[in-house]
């Protein structure tokens, strides 16, 4: 079959805009603010460890399993599951996968654009110089303080949740796009610009230590959950968002290598941003598990003793609110399509119920850092719930879902047709880490897990 020339360009320009939106959606608050914060409090190295081999051995072959399905199916999450269950004859038990992502979608807003409202903040503090020649003591009080106003925070957290509801409304879409092909590099940047300065200036040497030479005695059941945890939420998986994508994606692209480069993209910034904080925090004697302020309390320091400090601050933080951004946006999609397919309202009324009701729910987070004592859930704040009931529950078991699915209920054929070229040994291998890596993984962490509650 010969095929119109042009398309060969439509296809590869396709593929990348793919991979930034899928990238976009990835990389956020997770790698930057909370990959650190976890592995902080988690005893460094055999939890990074941990972290890695989840990735490569849970979140990559369901990453591929999450577009497989998004392709095939062409539709919102719910509904091309569905389709794919018609098309093997098995059950519409498989489309709760749908429901996972919409529910936590919008739970994971709960929090996230509370952070990224922090991150806003501390836009504006770096931009008016606060952190040159900052103590550490000082920096620390700074997020302290913030956090316990919670105008200010809600303030910041509604700016971010009308900004992604606004774009959702729009379909600014080509902007999006355009800012994404410059945010990357400049993330990069900024990050290695940090890191250099922790080579230079922090205790480099402790903190690679810390975050590479595994301590296998501070593994723990809970640190084994968060890993699992993290690896499904900072790939996004779990959760429909990559099946959402996955259904604009060209038949020929090939999904394995695309996988690779947004995973790896991943893990290198995360591990960048782990690179730049902990040589901080082992020069200042800060706690290394100085929870979700970590981010907040190390690269002022940072910022505020290099040249041109504040500008990088600006910036810097900037580009976090960016990443905030394009994950929200992804986050917040699946309920604002399931509301306009269900019950024919229009997208903008859709994206503005959403937004009022992440609105609502967030600000228990606000509030939990302000009023702990009376926002929190079974012994937990409401911002550690809201996380943990999303990463730690819904997240892995969406992905065990889908998982059975696409490694026991899907024709082979159908699977085998949509990954195309693959070569047989990675494809059984993939198909091995679906059937049984992925359930069994899943399983054994839960079940350690609420051994130890
Ligand atoms: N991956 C994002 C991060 O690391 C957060 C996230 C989790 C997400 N699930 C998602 C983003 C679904 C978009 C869609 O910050």
């Amino acid at each position: 079959m010969s095929e119109p020339r042009q398309s060969l360009h439509g296809e590869w320009s396709s593929r990348w805009i793919f991979i930034f939106a899928a990238a976009g959606s990835a990389v956020g608050l997770g790698n930057i603010w909370k990959f650190p914060y976890i592995v902080g409090e988690n005893g460094g190295g055999a939890f990074v460890l941990m972290y890695l081999l989840f990735i490569i051995a849970i979140g990559v072959p369901l990453m591929m399993s999450e577009i497989l399905i998004g392709r095939r199916g062409r539709r919102n999450p719910a509904d091309s599951v569905r389709a794919l269950s018609e098309e093997s004859q098995r059950s519409k038990f498989w489309q709760i996968t749908g429901w996972f992502g919409i529910i936590s979608g919008i739970i994971v807003m709960f929090y996230y654009g509370v952070i990224a409202g922090w991150g806003l903040d501390y836009v504006f503090k770096a931009a008016v110089g606060t952190f040159d020649g900052a103590s550490p003591a000082a920096i620390s009080q700074l997020f302290d303080t913030m956090i316990t106003e919670p105008f200010r925070v809600m303030f910041w957290n509604v700016v971010i949740i009308a900004a992604s509801v606004f774009v959702i409304i729009g379909g600014v879409k080509k902007g999006l796009e355009t800012a994404l092909r410059f945010m990357f590099p400049a993330m990069l940047i900024l990050l290695l610009i940090a890191v250099v300065y922790a080579v230079y200036s922090g205790a480099f040497m402790t903190g690679l230590n810390f975050l590479f030479s595994p301590d296998f005695s501070q593994l723990t059941a809970q640190g084994a959950l968060i890993a699992l945890g993290h690896a499904f939420f900072t790939l996004s998986l779990g959760q429909g968002a990559i099946m959402m994508y996955g259904a604009y994606l060209p038949k020929r692209v090939s999904i394995p290598r695309t996988i690779l480069l947004i995973a790896g993209l991943d893990t290198f910034i995360a591990l960048l941003a782990g690179l730049a904080i902990f040589p901080i925090v082992f020069a200042h004697g800060l706690p290394a598990a100085s929870g979700p302020g970590l981010l907040f309390k190390t690269l002022p320091i940072a910022f505020g003793q290099m040249p041109y400090g504040s500008l990088f601050a600006t910036l810097f933080f900037v580009m976090i609110v960016f990443a905030a951004f394009t994950s929200a946006i992804a986050l917040i999609e699946p309920a604002v399509a399931w509301l306009i397919e269900r019950f024919a309202v229009s997208r903008k009324r859709a994206a503005l119920l959403v937004g009022g009701l992440i609105t609502v729910g967030s600000l228990g987070s606000v509030l939990s850092f302000s009023h702990p004592q009376t926002f929190q859930i079974g012994g937990l704040s409401y911002f550690d719930f809201t996380d943990q009931l999303t990463a730690n529950t819904f997240l892995p078991l969406g992905g065990l879902i889908t998982a059975v699915f696409v490694g026991w209920m899907m024709r082979r054929e159908a699977v085998r047709d949509e990954l195309g070229m693959m070569a047989n040994f990675w494809f059984q291998a993939w198909q091995f880490a679906l059937r049984f890596i992925v359930p069994l993984a899943v399983i054994i962490v839960f079940i350690n897990a609420i051994g130890l509650v």
